[in-house]
């Protein structure tokens, strides 16, 4: 990802913030708590030090603590009288990466690194949590939720398949990620896809290898595997309506070691990204018809696996309104990004929201030096500034829909 163009949308960000001010008076201890789980990353379901200290944590603020779910998922529970039941949502996981920051906390555990942000937000869950349990200014239930593995491993999915909302019923359920580029004081949500799916396919080319002096005495699968490859750009230009979205790349070809033979076989794989699944399915279709059509033609054969990733993550109206009226009320609403620009990207926060209404914002991490690095870089850090203003949202999300 590169320059986000909806921050040109924007006007002077506003100076002041609404941040609660218990949350405020914790600012530091948040500072320290993401420092320490940035310097520990950990791979998704092995996330153990980090579930533990999010489970210690959540018992000391006072809340019921469940572990276990999905390996080292953590949710913890705050109850107060009847009302409506409300779930938060935090990712656990670092990313396979070896991290090339010199601070302090940099990470200790070799090729392991917290490049995406979540050890920032674990943290603004657990500043929300701590809040929340403090003053209770609402009724009904409040569930935080610390999955494991969003980084590829689908956390979010075994979460849910594990029973998460049957043990833990929520109305709605909320999610955020912050986003490099976007001024600190910025929050951005809207109705309907705001991550794509994730898609991969993979198809081997079986032609009959020969001398690359006499072709016609072979089945040469990469010039089959060309017209393949050429072919399936027609399915965003000409299959699918201009205004519906579709990326196909591919992005594999493996074939031949000699220059002077033809290969026997080519595989050749890559990516697809939708917002829709009925355009995702046609998509599926239309590679493996566009694949095998040409190699019938061509007298190859064709094998053809379709692998499907996460799916698009696609906002509720309701809870969209919802959750930008809460993030309003902290960073103001001129500070609002509404407009809908999704991503290509995508989350298994997505799965979570195919099981419950609900509605994902980004979180604007800073520009330029102070939080503009993207993330998945080996320089990218989270922003500590904007913890504040992410459990504030939160927590003024809580008191707004599970009002007294
Ligand atoms: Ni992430």
């Amino acid at each position: 990802m590169g320059c986000i163009s909806w921050v040109h949308q924007l006007k002077k960000v506003k100076e002041f913030m609404n941040i609660k001010k218990e949350i405020e008076a914790f600012r530091n201890d948040m500072t320290k708590w993401r420092r320490d789980i940035h310097q520990h990353p950990e791979l998704g379901f092995v996330e153990h030090r980090t579930s533990k200290i999010v489970a210690e944590k959540l018992e000391e603020f006072g809340l019921e603590v469940n572990t276990g779910l999905a390996k080292t998922g953590v949710v913890g529970t705050i109850r107060n009288g009847e009302g409506p039941s409300i779930g938060l949502r935090a990712d656990l996981d670092a990313l396979p990466l070896s991290e090339l920051n010199e601070f302090e906390y940099k990470s200790v555990n070799e090729g392991r690194m917290h490049a995406c942000g979540h050890d920032g937000h674990t943290t603004m869950l657990l500043g929300a949590a701590k809040y929340l349990a403090g003053t209770k200014q609402f009724k009904g239930t409040v569930h935080c939720i610390f999955q494991p593995a969003e980084e590829g491993g689908g956390g979010g999915d075994v979460m849910v398949k594990e029973g998460l909302f049957e043990q833990f019923p929520v109305d709605a359920v909320y999610g955020m990620h912050n986003m490099p580029g976007a001024p600190v004081g910025t929050i951005a949500g809207w109705a309907g896809p705001i991550l794509a799916s994730a898609d991969s396919f993979e198809l081997v080319v079986q032609g009959k290898g020969g001398h690359a002096a006499m072709p016609d005495h072979a089945i040469d699968p990469v010039v089959i595997g060309a017209q393949i490859v050429n072919s399936f750009q027609i399915i965003a230009s000409r299959q699918t309506a201009p205004l519906d979205s579709v990326v196909v790349s591919t992005t594999r070809f493996n074939a031949g070691e000699a220059f002077n033979v033809i290969p026997d076989s080519v595989t050749i794989g890559g990516s697809v990204r939708t917002f829709k699944s009925e355009i995702r399915e046609a998509t599926e279709r239309s590679l493996q018809k566009i694949a095998e059509g040409i190699c019938m033609a061509n007298g190859a054969t064709c094998s053809f696996k379709y692998h499907k990733g996460y799916p698009a993550t696609v906002n509720h109206s309701e809870q969209a309104r919802l959750a930008m009226q809460a993030a309003g009320k902290v960073v103001g609403e001129e500070n609002l990004i509404r407009e809908p620009n999704p991503l290509m990207a995508s989350e298994d926060f997505s799965y979570m929201l195919l099981a419950k209404p609900g509605c994902f914002v980004f979180i604007g991490n800073g520009t330029g030096e102070k939080g503009g690095c993207m993330v998945h870089n080996p320089h990218y850090d989270f922003n500590d500034e904007i913890l504040p203003i992410g459990a504030s949202y939160s927590a003024s999300l809580v008191e707004q829909e599970l009002a007294i």
